[in-house]
């Protein structure tokens, strides 16, 4: 009974990480960061933030946005929480769905990032 149980949890893990894959929406994503302006901080393209220490997010990973985002819903005093009075804010109103589809618009955007040598 237990492996049933197990087996089953595992399969629906799978399949909904499987559905949220499939489900992500590049053009909802676009329209999500144009309604809340992100591009005010995080510079045109999102390549070019209006402050060195802001980040680029053209062509970062889609998952890495995701869970960036999730992370600073949660908070800096949960676990793998953010702490980002900035970024809490932004990412307060957004659904899980809001963040993947996010995610896939921002990675689908020609990208500058490097890694330092
Ligand atoms: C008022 C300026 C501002 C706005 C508007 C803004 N951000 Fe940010 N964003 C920041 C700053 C500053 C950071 C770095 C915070 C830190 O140090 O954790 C950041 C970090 C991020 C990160 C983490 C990047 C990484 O490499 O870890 C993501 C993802 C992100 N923002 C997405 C968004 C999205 C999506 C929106 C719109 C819903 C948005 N931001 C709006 C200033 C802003």
């Amino acid at each position: 009974m237990k492996k049933l149980i197990i087996a089953l949890a595992l399969g629906a893990v799978s399949a909904s990480v499987t559905t949220l894959a499939a489900a992500a929406d590049v053009k909802r994503g676009e329209e999500l960061v144009k309604k809340y302006n992100c591009a005010s901080c995080h510079g045109a393209d999102f390549n070019k933030p209006i402050d060195p220490s802001y980040p680029k997010l053209a062509g970062q990973h889609a998952d890495y946005i995701a869970h960036a985002l999730n992370a600073y819903k949660r908070g800096g005093d949960q676990t793998n929480g953010r702490s980002n009075p900035i970024m809490a804010g932004f990412a307060k109103p957004l659904s899980n769905q809001d963040m993947i589809d996010i995610g896939a618009y921002l990675a689908s955007l020609p990208s500058q990032l490097v890694v330092s040598k």
